[in-house]
């Protein structure tokens, strides 16, 4: 029975996960090592949570309720008799080892260790614990509060009670999870990242302007975002890092990064959250 929730990383996906957990009734620690980041995470929450009473979907009493369920941490060992961790650091495996070893040292035997990977190998993180078979990926998309979908990764050793308390989980989270096996990029990467690639390759090799590519891909396709635009939402530097775990993962060429969001991202054009990707924002 999941009921206290642990979130490691305030920013956008983090904040996300938290919010969802939280407007569901479950008590959330949200841990960042930033205070800043933390604080800022918070209000990106308490906004949301804002606008959905103005436009009269809760009241100020959930809204209240809501972020009562809230606890604030910076250090991990903080928290509580938590049942499930949900992990959103930096897609770095170096980094998310490091979380993964910790929380294995910290928290409760029967609690449930979640990482939010958008594709590194859910078994590899779980071969650094000593619970592999409570170790599982639950993949949220970007925005969350927003978007229906959680991929639900199991890891080579991932046991089924672990399996059906996260789809259980996912259910109450008003979210629709999608069963998936542990390969690179899972699903939705696999087919999303190598469409982006093919969208800057589109642009490196001058077939079309980034607003014509996007323009095809919303008119024709009805993509509520074009391909440019949703990379620049995901962040370039993230599109870059998941490109690389495909062509790495596979070894086959079609994953090949294009040398156009090499360079974006060398220059430190990393989309919307920079100011600048293949827009420039304000
Ligand atoms: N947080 C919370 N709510 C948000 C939000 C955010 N960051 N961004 C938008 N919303 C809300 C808006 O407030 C609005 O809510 P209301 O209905 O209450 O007004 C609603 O979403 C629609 O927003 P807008 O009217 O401003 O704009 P829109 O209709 O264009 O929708 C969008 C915005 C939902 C982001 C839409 O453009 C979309 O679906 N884009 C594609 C998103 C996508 O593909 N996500 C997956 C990315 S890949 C990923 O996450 C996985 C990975 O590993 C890389």
């Amino acid at each position: 029975m999941i009921k206290k929730v642990l979130v490691i990383g305030a920013g956008q996906m983090g904040a996300g996960i938290a919010e969802v957990c939280a407007t569901a009734g479950y008590q959330v620690f949200l841990c960042d090592t930033a205070q800043a980041s933390l604080d800022a995470g918070f209000a990106r929450i308490t906004k949301n949570l804002e606008k959905n009473v103005a436009k009269e979907r809760i009241t100020t009493a959930d809204k209240d309720a809501t972020l009562a369920r809230f606890t604030l941490i910076t250090e991990m060992k903080n928290a509580v008799d938590v049942d499930l961790a949900i992990e959103a650091a930096t897609e770095n495996m170096a980094i998310k080892q490091s979380i993964f070893k910790q929380l294995d040292e910290i928290m409760p035997a029967h609690a449930i260790l979640a990482t939010n990977t958008s594709s590194m190998p859910i078994t590899e993180l779980a071969a650094v614990t000593k619970r592999p078979e409570q170790v599982i990926g639950m993949h949220f998309m970007n925005p969350v509060p927003v978007m229906k979908l959680v991929e639900i990764i199991r890891g080579l050793a991932t046991k089924d009670e672990v399996y059906q308390a996260i789809e259980e989980m996912t259910h109450k989270l008003k979210k629709t999870p999608v069963e998936v096996n542990d390969f690179p990029g899972f699903v939705a990467n696999r087919i999303l990242m190598p469409m982006i690639n093919e969208a800057i390759y589109t642009l490196y090799e001058g077939v079309a302007s980034a607003e014509a590519i996007d323009d095809v891909m919303k008119l024709g396709m009805n993509h509520p975002m074009g391909p440019l635009t949703l990379a620049d939402f995901i962040g370039l530097d993230t599109c870059l890092y998941i490109m690389e775990t495909l062509y790495e993962g596979f070894g086959d060429s079609k994953y090949r990064p294009c040398p156009l969001l090499r360079k974006y991202v060398a220059a430190g054009w990393h989309g919307k959250k920079s100011g600048r990707g293949f827009y420039v924002y304000e």
